[in-house]
């Protein structure tokens, strides 16, 4: 990694804990060989002599972290909005996802949406790709060009998937992956850019390719994202085809492909009950939440303050093109939203997410994860300001935002995770890099 050593001046602010945020005005964030070496509101010595970038009145922000989005989709976003999960998987995600198969259409897509991220305000995202080798590679290559950090996966899918977009059976999809995986070493090894194993979700993998996919992941010891429990009608498919699985987690815990070893991504949770829950939190598996993909594909809402309150590490998805919104800035205030909503009508004992709940959900929440994922090098957290951090960072000028008075860095925050766009950003760093 290049080192980088400077330091940025301005109105800070990020979360220092899960409730609390910690701001500090006209104070000097150090990047040291790309992790934060702390905030100071006047600058030590021993930090004189680095370069200074003078942000003073500009808001100073971590980078934000989209823990599930699948790459293919951003080409169709905000078509077929009027189905469910699975129709809108055979109507919409898996036709485009298959056109993938094509190498040229892939480089064109993926530019666009690589592009697209590097504008806005999240620093790392975790993918899903296709099923394709190419693709996925191509993906890769942009991604690490870029200089965004991301996990990606080339999808396995072996059954109940339509022919345009299903392997064979086991073995060619679990020698598709050790294929990638080759192609991973033989390319990079990437700086910034990072294989996770992805089976798409249990209805589209046979246990066969669980059995191999668990023994590609205890050789390569490589972390593992997937789908839980979105919808009911999923819910009963698992059913009918795991009768022996106590829950949907189950079927992938069953295989040692749900935490513990195996650090791990749950996109969804929406009707994950006590049990699931208890399953995830004891093994620590990330909860993914998606609230404009709840709300699209009709999902349900996601139980986020039961996550909170269990001790279940959370993040934020966009679920791209379950939602149609990139920016985890949305993700976080759709995710209040939809907690009023299901306090109101469904669960008058959880209390509604607060900005500080849903800005660390979408910062540290899920940066964390770049530290626990056991992750090649030195890779830390990141989403927070205190040492040690990954410095990923947003320089945000909220001048168009803020109303014609003097207003805290807090209500600034505020102001931004509401109302900023991908306009207001003035600068964007990721690992202690400029994004240009
Ligand atoms: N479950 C399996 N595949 C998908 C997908 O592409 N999007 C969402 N939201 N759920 C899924
Ligand atoms: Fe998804």
């Amino acid at each position: 990694m290049e080192s980088r050593n400077f330091i940025l001046k301005g109105d800070i602010a990020y979360s220092k804990t899960q409730t609390r945020l910690l701001t500090s005005e006209n104070s000097y964030l150090v990047c040291e060989k790309g992790k934060s070496a702390g905030v100071f509101p006047s600058l030590p010595p021993a930090f004189a002599g680095l370069p200074l970038a003078d942000y003073t009145g500009k808001l100073i922000l971590p980078g934000l972290t989209d823990i599930h989005m699948h790459a293919p989709q951003f080409t169709f976003r905000s078509l077929g909005m009027d189905l469910e999960l699975l129709e809108w998987l055979n109507r919409h995600a898996f036709p485009e996802e298959a056109k993938y198969g094509d190498a040229e259409y892939a480089h064109l897509a993926y530019g666009r949406l690589v592009e697209h991220l590097k504008q806005g305000p999240n620093t790392r995202i975790c993918f899903f790709a296709t099923l394709h080798v190419p693709a996925t590679m191509i993906l890769m290559e942009l991604l690490e060009k870029s200089g965004l950090v991301s996990l990606v996966g080339k999808v396995n899918m072996d059954r109940n998937s339509p022919d345009i977009l299903r392997e064979a059976d086991a073995e060619a999809s679990a020698g598709a992956t050790r294929e990638w995986l080759g192609a991973i070493e033989k390319n990079g090894p990437y700086k910034n850019t990072y294989p996770i194993l992805t089976p798409r979700f249990i209805p589209s993998c046979s246990d066969d390719l669980m059995r191999a996919l668990s023994a590609i992941q205890k050789q390569y010891a490589l972390p593992l994202q997937s789908h839980l429990s979105e919808n009911q009608r999923e819910i009963e498919w698992v059913r009918e085809l795991c009768p022996a699985s106590s829950s949907y987690g189950n079927a992938y815990a069953q295989f040692d492909l749900f935490g513990a070893q195996t650090p791990t991504i749950m996109a969804h949770c929406v009707w994950s009950d006590k049990k699931e829950l208890e399953l995830m939190r004891s093994r620590s598996v990330y909860a993914a939440h998606c609230p404009q993909s709840n709300i699209n594909l009709s999902s349900g809402i996601a139980p986020a303050r039961r996550f909170l309150e269990l001790g279940i590490p959370t993040g934020l998805g966009s679920d791209v093109a379950g939602g149609v919104h990139t920016s985890i800035f949305r993700a976080m205030t759709d995710a209040i939203g939809v907690s009023k909503l299901r306090q109101c009508l469904i669960a008058k004992d959880e209390a509604p997410l607060t900005l500080e709940e849903a800005f660390w959900m979408g910062t540290l929440g899920g940066g964390s994860f770049f530290g626990s994922a056991g992750l090649p090098g030195n890779t830390a957290a990141t989403g927070s300001f205190d040492p040690g951090y990954e410095f990923d960072a947003l320089v945000i000028d909220d001048a168009n935002l803020t109303a014609p008075f003097r207003a805290s860095v807090e209500e600034r925050l505020r102001r931004v995770v509401y109302l900023s766009d991908d306009r207001n950003i003035v600068a964007k760093y990721v690992r202690g890099n400029p994004i240009k």
